[in-house]
């Protein structure tokens, strides 16, 4: 028996849950809702933001979720923590129906910077929001393997592994979900069955697929963490449960905290629900009573801190880190610096973050990219220039970023949350 577990067991089973339960943006904000709800906070909308906000609350609108506790005297300053509920999927299009040769396929949309083959041969399910016709919204999420994109056999295409594989998103990547003669509405009559309402109800939706395999941890020492959604669930629940730990801490006089889990992260954030969207200006008004300049002068004295899965080295593929730069798992949270701004940790900005780990007693890395390796963007720099708020890019190393199913240390995860959590009531 190896003497590496996972520190904390419950922190495990109570992220599992929640990595199982967010399939969709809209499922982790339900299910990040209802943590919240249990722990005290309050509910509360975008409609009611002018009626005074509770103390502790939150917003849950689709797949953004806004919460936040509030100083008792007068805010001075914002803690803030991002990230964000979506992932890379297949979104199902508006008039899937297709097929050919008696096999029944739904045609689907890439949504994000998918890897492709990862979502090769797997039980897929479904899930994600259906708007009705009187306007009102319903989750959905069917748990049966209703449909697999199969690989062509090594037999029909014998230098692929010499070759690799090249799969055109359009034509390759339509799974196939029974058998027989397709026909038009068919899948609308399948989502309307299930949700036990009239095909004539459905507006529109936007439903996803999703891998079934639920999170589970790996290893013969059970030291990793494998799920779908890793990125960037970790860091929503991180964000969650270091708001929730901090909320029974006495904040620092005038320090409000707050979290803001975006949508549409991996589709560039320029959306209603995504981070460039005006909504967390709006909730960081409405939090603050005092005049406009007085809000800048508080904006100026907050920080955010943007978290967002890094890349840990990889043993197959040592060269693509920085030799200096290589994260590896279960050895803290990332700190993630790029001179070209594509994260938006400044120097001071790095020294808060920093403070924080030392306030928790937790371990951290320095992750900067390659020159040769351009590295991906995160929500932070935007949250920084939107909203002028010196902001700092880290998370948590993984491995497979973007695939159907990833990996990082199974310690990462609280260890980031323990962060957050000294972030939001000790600095
Ligand atoms: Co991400």
């Amino acid at each position: 028996m190896s003497e590496k577990m996972p520190q904390d067991e419950s922190d495990i089973d109570n992220l599992t849950r929640h990595l199982d339960a967010s399939v969709s943006p809209a499922h982790s904000v339900e299910y990040t809702a209802q943590r919240l709800q249990s722990s005290g906070f309050a509910e509360s909308s975008f409609a009611n933001m002018n009626e005074g906000l509770p103390a502790k609350g939150f917003i849950a609108d689709a797949g953004l979720l806004l919460a936040w506790n509030q100083s008792d005297s007068p805010t001075q300053r914002f803690h803030i923590v991002g990230a964000h509920t979506d992932s890379p999927c297949l979104k199902v299009k508006p008039l899937p129906d297709a097929g050919s040769f008696n096999w029944k396929q739904i045609g689907v949309e890439v949504y994000g910077g998918i890897l492709n083959n990862s979502w090769l041969d797997r039980d897929l399910g479904l899930a994600g929001r259906v708007v009705l016709e009187d306007g009102s919204v319903k989750t959905i999420r069917i748990d049966q393997a209703i449909a697999r994109i199969p690989q062509l056999a090594i037999h029909l295409d014998r230098d692929v592994n010499e070759r690799g594989l090249i799969l055109d998103k359009q034509i390759h990547l339509a799974p196939i979900w029974g058998l027989g003669q397709y026909r038009p509405g068919e899948f609308a009559e399948f989502i309307a069955s299930s949700l036990a309402v009239s095909v004539h109800d459905i507006a529109f939706w936007d439903i996803a697929l999703f891998d079934l395999t639920s999170a589970s941890l790996l290893g013969a020492d059970r030291s990793l963490l494998a799920s779908g959604r890793l990125d960037n669930q970790i860091s929503c629940w991180a964000a969650t449960e270091g708001l929730i730990a901090a909320s029974t801490n006495a904040n620092g006089e005038g320090t409000t905290s707050v979290i803001a889990l975006f949508d549409h992260e991996e589709v560039g954030s320029e959306s209603t629900h995504g981070a460039s969207g005006p909504r967390l200006a709006w909730l960081l008004k409405a939090l603050h009573s005092g005049s406009q300049s007085q809000f800048h002068e508080t904006l100026s004295r907050s920080h955010c801190i943007s978290a967002d899965n890094a890349h840990a080295i990889h043993p197959n593929y040592p060269d693509r880190h920085e030799p200096n730069h290589r994260p590896l798992p279960n050895m803290g949270p990332v700190l993630k610096v790029n001179a070209n701004q594509r994260y938006a940790t400044s120097p001071e900005s790095a020294a808060v973050f920093l403070q924080a780990c030392y306030s928790a007693e937790v371990n951290h890395q320095v992750f900067v990219s390659k020159n040769s390796m351009p590295c991906g963007s995160t929500i932070g720099p935007i949250t920084s220039t939107q909203l002028g708020i010196p902001t700092i890019d880290v998370g948590v190393a993984q491995l497979s970023m973007h695939s159907a199913r990833e990996l990082c240390g199974a310690e990462d995860p609280a260890l980031l949350a323990k962060v957050l959590k000294h972030y939001f009531s000790v600095l």
